[in-house]
């Protein structure tokens, strides 16, 4: 199984998605250090902002208080922001297209 994440210079990567990890981590997993992720999945940091392709937006797990303040804290949020560490990798998710969203 496999996911597509666009980074900041527009290129597509493919990525390996392995159920059971984090949209974030299966990212970083994958050598693109241009997700800060700087507080380790605790949805604490909102440096792994990423914007989801729209028609995986509604698969994914609803947003939690926390994600929502998180997200409005950033100057590029966008109709389908989220924070990648809060989304948990399942095969229904299979070939989820995501960008990594600008550095506030
Ligand atoms: Fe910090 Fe996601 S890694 S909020």
């Amino acid at each position: 199984a496999e996911i597509r994440i666009t980074t900041r210079d527009g290129v597509e990567r493919p990525v390996a998605m392995t159920p059971g990890y984090s949209l974030m981590e299966a990212i970083r997993d994958a050598g693109i250090d241009e997700l800060m992720a700087l507080c380790g999945g605790s949805c604490s940091c909102a440096t792994c902002h990423v914007f989801i392709d729209p028609e995986f937006a509604d698969r994914l797990p609803p947003i939690s208080e926390d994600e929502d303040d998180l997200l409005d804290s950033s100057d590029h949020r966008g109709p389908t922001s989220r924070l990648s560490c809060q989304i948990p990798l399942s095969d229904a998710l299979d070939g989820l297209a995501a960008t990594i969203a600008p550095e506030d």
